[in-house]
């Protein structure tokens, strides 16, 4: 066995929790499923997601102020389906779902009662292919204790984006 299988095997074996992340610049509002995310310190409080460089959901927060973090239940394959197998760059996600506006515009999805706001505090690019965002949380919201959804649940989707996919061109320049 290679160490990259090993490695995936591990990796699988944790079988981490989903989530839907989600945020605003403007008026341009994205969001995706993660399973890259953790409580990173307990005073003060942090959260931290890592969002592929091929993600629409990755390009909008880079000019946000906040993220919401939605943790999904085991009854919520179909929103990790909207939200983990299309792109913001090519349909509106949120016009297929219930949400209300959070702090500076975040969408707030309304299936999720268990959720964190976090304001963006520290962004982590160490040149892999996922971008770490470090949160402060503004807000929280549970309903007690729940099942989460897990990636054994969902491993067979397929991404809206490969991780390896860049937008083309790379910068106005390029196409001329
Ligand atoms: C099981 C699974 C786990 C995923 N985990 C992450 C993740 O941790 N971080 C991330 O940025 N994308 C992750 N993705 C990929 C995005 O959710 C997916 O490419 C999405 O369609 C991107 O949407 P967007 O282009 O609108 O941002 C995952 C997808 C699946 C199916």
């Amino acid at each position: 066995m290679s160490d990259e299988d090993v490695f995936a095997d591990l990796m699988a074996s944790l079988d981490t929790p989903m989530s839907v992340v989600t945020t605003a610049a403007g008026d341009e509002r994205a969001g995706c499923l993660i399973g890259f995310q953790a409580q990173s310190s307990i005073t003060p409080a942090r959260f931290v997601v890592w969002l592929s460089k091929a993600n629409h959901t990755y390009r909008v927060a880079m000019h946000a102020e906040h993220l919401a973090v939605h943790f999904l239940t085991a009854d919520d394959v179909d929103l990790a389906e909207l939200f983990g197998t299309l792109s913001g760059d090519q349909v509106d996600k949120f016009a297929r779902c219930g949400w209300r506006p959070g702090p500076s515009g975040v969408p707030v999805l309304d299936r999720c009662p268990h959720h964190v706001v976090m304001a963006r505090h520290v962004v982590l690019d160490d040149g892999g292919d996922h971008v770490c965002l470090v949160g402060r949380l503004v807000e929280v919201a549970g309903a007690g204790r729940f099942t989460p959804l897990r990636l054994a649940a969902v491993a067979h989707l397929e991404a809206g984006h490969e991780v390896e996919e860049r937008p083309r061109p790379p910068t106005e320049r390029a196409e001329s």
